[in-house]
């Protein structure tokens, strides 16, 4: 097994489930607690370690989960706290860890606490979210911006001051400088601790604290209409600021009084120079902030090459890196990149040096779902329509078989369509197919824990990074096993010198030449990349 003396989240690959979308077991068109379960063999097949679950709170669904009314329970759409019970037992029982998301920037407005903090300004809870005073002219405190669109500010009109929402008004920022607050949220962390959760996705981190002196947020020179209106201004006092970091270090002591290495994920969009800050002082912060940097590389050779220089080189000390290609909230590799080259984004993300974090359904490659105006259901898109920033389309339900539902579900309509090309894309008539994107998917998670190189190898780039062609090497510190790995991101074909004979490949993203010998050259195909034993 790959990457002893590594803690399991860094050997490991996380799998993240959006659970409305992955398996309905009652009928009613929604995914659930049971379905997931009753679909776990599928991860293990696949050969991922750490499934990470979206939200299965209860909650109105204003964000579809991301508005939570009870941080300690389960809604009914998904079951109950006894189906997450069984849930955690068959993960753990097949050797996959369980990771929920945990989503301390904002509750819903439906959350008790909110109700309480509402009814009076001498709430004993009113400090728990952030009110403020009317600007002079009756508007809105200042010009910070919602992420969703419109004001941040929302007005009560009973007791005449406004609540602060980086997202919808439907989710009130929580108030993380009020103790008590604190210790409630924190408290939601160790009651899932104390059922056998192995970690959590924190949310929007970034957005945790907004500076108190609420100071208006500054143009946004780079803005251009057709781009969402909330980048009108630099989110100079709504993010990223210092306070920030000592909840970090508060969430991760909570994590840390438990056995099994619980893991901690940090979710925040930001430049690598930040990023690295939220490792925390000492590493006593994230074990994993999430890197999005690939989400918004352009899709070139030297470009990604760059980066992956700039991530590498930026890491503090001891630190570990990860990698994101794709989530709930961003269009699909298939649909990104073409059906080809979302084989040789899966090769990349797979053979990096760092947690990979697949997202449902790409494993089949599926791709961005036309969603008809009349079916909408993504609140940003209701309240922002059409500049593309609805998160729907990559959000429908997973295609398992060709019968009628996908197997999803057997409702009549699930609660957005399904692809129209489930019959052919799918799960079932994958696995039987030994070119696949399933197929691929296996044999690359197959290689990455057989091979110490690729699971927790050292990571070398290489001077081979030009026309369409990324390659890096990946080492194995104790036998000193050198893997290359070879992309071709274009479609023409690209050949490489210089190769010592004797070099052979582990694997092709074309699946059709897996212990092909190399003599001086290797040719690498229209949209292939490969995997060879060999320095690079
Ligand atoms: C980030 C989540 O990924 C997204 O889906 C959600 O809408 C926002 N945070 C607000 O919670």
């Amino acid at each position: 097994m790959a990457g002893k003396g590594h803690a399991w989240w860094q050997s490991g690959v996380i799998y993240q489930v959006y659970p409305r979308s992955f398996q309905d077991s009652n009928g009613d068109g929604v995914g659930d607690l049971p379905g997931l379960l009753a679909r776990l063999d599928h991860l293990v097949a696949l050969g991922v370690d750490a499934v990470w679950i979206s939200p299965i709170y209860p909650s109105p669904m204003a964000d579809f989960g991301y508005d939570v009314a009870d941080y300690t329970g389960i809604d009914p759409v998904f079951g109950t706290l006894a189906d997450f019970d069984r849930l955690i037992a068959a993960a753990h029982a097949r050797g996959l860890r369980v990771i929920l998301d945990y989503v301390p920037n904002h509750s819903s407005d439906r959350h008790p606490w909110f109700v309480e903090s509402r009814a009076s300004r001498d709430s004993g809870k009113r400090d728990w979210y952030i009110w403020r005073d009317p600007a002079p002219d009756g508007g809105p405190p200042n010009n910070w911006l919602s992420e969703f669109g419109g004001p941040a500010w929302t007005l009560d009109a009973a007791t005449g001051q406004y609540w602060y929402h980086a997202y919808l008004p439907e989710q009130p920022d929580l108030n993380w400088r009020n103790p008590q607050l604190r210790d409630a949220m924190l408290a939601a962390l160790r009651f899932w601790l104390e059922r056998g959760v192995d970690g959590f996705r924190v949310d929007a981190i970034h957005h945790l604290f907004e500076a108190a002196e609420l100071r208006d947020n500054p143009p946004n020179p780079e803005w251009r209409p057709g781009q969402s209106p909330a980048r009108r201004v630099i989110r100079a006092h709504t993010m990223d600021q210092p306070e920030v970091q000592e909840a970090i270090t508060a969430m991760r002591r909570v994590a840390d009084a438990y056995p099994g290495e619980r893991l901690l994920i940090g979710e925040a969009y930001l430049p690598i120079d930040r990023l690295m800050t939220y490792y925390g002082v000492a590493l006593s912060g994230f074990q994993l902030p999430f890197n999005f940097h690939l989400l918004s590389t352009p899709w070139e050779a030297r470009a990604i090459a760059a980066l992956i220089a700039r991530y590498e080189a930026a890491l503090p000390p001891g630190a570990w890196p990860n990698w994101v290609l794709g989530n709930h909230d961003r269009s699909r590799l298939a649909s990104r990149l073409g059906p080809r080259q979302a084989r040789v984004a899966a090769m990349l993300l797979l053979t990096l040096r760092g947690t990979p974090t697949i997202y449902q359904g790409e494993e089949i490659g599926m791709t961005d779902v036309p969603i008809p105006p009349a079916q909408v259901q993504d609140p940003w898109e209701r309240r922002v329509p059409g500049l593309g920033l609805g998160r729907d389309p990559v959000r429908t339900p997973m295609q398992w078989d060709a019968g009628a539902g996908a197997g999803f579900t057997t409702a009549a309509e699930p609660w957005l369509p399904l692809a129209a090309d489930w019959r052919s894309v799918n799960v079932a008539a994958q696995v039987g197919d030994t070119s696949s994107m399933l197929s691929l998917y296996r044999a690359l998670l197959a290689l990455r824990h057989a091979e110490p190189a690729l699971a927790v190898g050292a990571y070398a780039s290489t001077a081979i990074n030009e026309d369409d062609v990324l390659a890096y090497e990946r080492r194995d510190e104790a036998t000193g096993r050198r893997l290359c790995i070879a992309l071709n991101l274009g479609g023409h074909p690209r050949v490489l010198a210089g190769f010592a004979p004797g070099a052979y490949v582990l694997l092709s993203t074309h699946l059709d030449r897996p212990g092909g010998m190399i003599n001086s050259m290797v040719r690498l195909r229209p949209d292939e990349g490969i995997v060879m034993v060999h320095p690079c």
